[in-house]
């Protein structure tokens, strides 16, 4: 596969460890790679610098600021209120916490529509402030701008399927792509996402055989979240992978850890460590 001038057969797919120590930081290259190889990419979303400290020591390939930090991190309903500040305060502290991973970060709501020389100067930003690539969601509307930064030298990502900037288009229409023409259009638009130069996507909320369909067609790895196994990668929101959103159950979301049940154990036997004198003990204390 030859993908802008590098020969991908040229080289061997680069390291991506599965021990414990972070693995060098990857490149655009050695992601398009893992389609032809068959290695699966694990990515996931980060905001701050504490996760992206703990991130960096394990074997995960990708960090991605979503605008999901409007909801996980600012307690918003949806993605709409993220603004191109908040993703750069987060993706400035996700780069500090995590300086040897791939970090994608999100190109927040209608961003890439207010002209070229605006877009042009988001990305700046964000890639100052440490990203290796951008999200964007869509295709319609955003072709040009995808292409300008790709000729600019930024990586794009692509996001199809449920886009979540579109919620107020969709509703409580969670799974895209169900009905024949709809799939069509779909698998068009990656095929257009293909075309155009990002170099990967992000399918969401996406029916299985479609997302196989889309995967097979095109040269770029297909990042799932809701669009079954045969993606070339998954990605979850790590705050919901880690159980602490109690209550948010989609079908999609696996639990590796019950963090909210965990971090209210901690903060109640603090709580009464505080209340009945045992905390802090003499070893906790500053004897001169
Ligand atoms: O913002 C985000 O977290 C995302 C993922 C759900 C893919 O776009």
């Amino acid at each position: 596969m030859v993908f802008q001038g590098f020969d991908f057969n040229k080289q061997g797919p680069k390291r991506m460890t599965s021990s414990s120590q972070s693995a060098q930081k990857l490149t655009v290259p050695d992601i398009l790679r893992t389609k032809q190889s068959g290695q699966k990419l694990s990515v996931i979303t980060c905001y701050d610098a504490t996760f992206a400290g703990l991130l960096n020591t394990t074997p995960i390939d990708m960090l991605l600021v979503g605008d999901s930090a409007a909801m996980v991190m600012h307690g918003y309903q949806d993605t709409i209120p993220a603004t191109v500040n908040m993703m750069t305060t987060h993706t400035a502290a996700v780069r500090r916490g995590a300086p040897d991973k791939f970090i994608v970060a999100d190109i927040p709501f209608l961003a890439a529509h207010k002209g070229l020389k605006s877009l042009i100067k988001t990305a700046d930003t964000l890639m100052k402030a440490g990203a290796n690539a951008l999200k964007i969601e869509g295709v319609d509307g955003v072709e040009e701008a995808i292409k300008s930064l790709v000729q600019a030298g930024v990586p794009v990502m692509g996001h199809l399927g449920y886009t979540p900037q579109s919620t107020n288009t969709f509703g409580q229409k969670i799974v895209q792509g169900k009905t024949d023409t709809a799939a069509e259009k779909l698998l068009q638009d990656a095929e257009k996402l293909d075309e155009i130069g990002c170099f990967s996507i992000v399918l969401e909320c996406v029916p299985e055989k479609l997302s196989e369909k889309i995967t097979k067609q095109i040269k770029i790895p297909t990042i799932g979240i809701g669009a079954g196994a045969h993606c070339d990668g998954q990605v979850l929101v790590l705050q919901d992978m880690l159980g602490l959103n109690e209550g948010f159950q989609p079908k999609f979301l696996r639990h590796y850890l019950d963090g909210a049940h965990l971090v209210k154990q901690a903060i109640t036997a603090y709580d009464a460590d505080v209340k009945n004198g045992s905390f802090p003990n003499k070893s906790e204390s500053y004897t001169s």
